[in-house]
């Protein structure tokens, strides 16, 4: 694991698009699976930027969603896909048949976990993921506790996460209380991991997932193990320093 520290989130947002656009013109169909939640939305709007200019082309990449609410159709608001979509896939002008998602309303959610990994696989797995920090360490909807080959699965959203994600939807009675995750399995043998880490309320998670003893009850302490995996914090995440 390597530690990039940068004052602000503009550097880190620059700094991680500009390393994914380095992959992306080395492979331009590169296979990439994409957080939502706020921290990564500066990167993917940077990137956007950068293909404006004809810096980058993403139009080939193959994408894959992270992770989904259960029970949560695509018209509705609080949709992780959609959130993507918006996000992502449309603005980068990424054709939807080469997304890899998760069925909204799956009619048996454990087959759907089962069939997403399946197809990830079949594809030679994720070339990179872009994540954020769960103020829990959680990675996707890998909650605690989550060793590193907890496979992709319907998972119960702790409270923390409830909490955390009640600021995108309005508040906790919003949230759904269960979700599919790509596994522990799944994102931990992406051949780049690049972990965003912004503000002041990650310091104590940030912390723990860096020095802290590597454990399911942190999942994100398992990038400790994983050498190709880069994390890029802003000085308030970090606790006051700069590279
Ligand atoms: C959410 C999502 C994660 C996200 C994390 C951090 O619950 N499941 O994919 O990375 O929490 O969110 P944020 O970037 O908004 O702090």
């Amino acid at each position: 694991m390597k530690l990039e520290i940068c004052p602000d989130i503009e550097t880190v947002s620059q700094i991680a698009a500009e390393r994914l656009a380095t992959m992306i013109r080395a492979k331009p169909d590169l296979g990439i699976v994409v957080a939502t939640g706020n921290t990564p939305m500066p990167v993917y709007a940077e990137l956007v930027r950068m293909q404006a200019r004809g810096e980058v082309d993403c139009r080939n990449l193959r994408v894959f969603q992270l992770d989904a609410y259960l029970g949560i159709n695509d018209d509705d608001p609080r949709s992780l896909f959609g959130w993507m979509m918006r996000s992502f896939i449309t603005p980068l002008g990424i054709a939807p048949e080469n997304v890899v998602r998760f069925a909204a309303l799956p009619p048996d959610p454990p087959a759907e976990c089962l069939s997403y990994a399946a197809k990830v696989r079949a594809m030679g797995g994720y070339d990179v993921a872009v994540l954020g920090l769960g103020p829990n360490g959680h990675l996707g909807f890998n909650e605690p506790p989550s060793a590193d080959d907890a496979p992709t699965r319907v998972v119960a959203l702790t409270e923390q996460s409830v909490a955390s994600n009640g600021h995108y939807w309005g508040g906790p009675d919003a949230v759904p209380r269960q979700s599919m995750t790509a596994g522990m399995d799944l994102l931990l043998s992406a051949r780049a991991i690049l972990l965003v880490v912004t503000g002041s309320r990650k310091q104590i998670i940030l912390n723990q997932t860096l020095h802290g003893p590597v454990t399911p009850q942190v999942p994100a302490s398992y990038l400790q193990t994983r050498p190709q995996a880069l994390i890029l914090a802003d000085a308030d995440a970090a606790g006051g320093k700069t590279a």
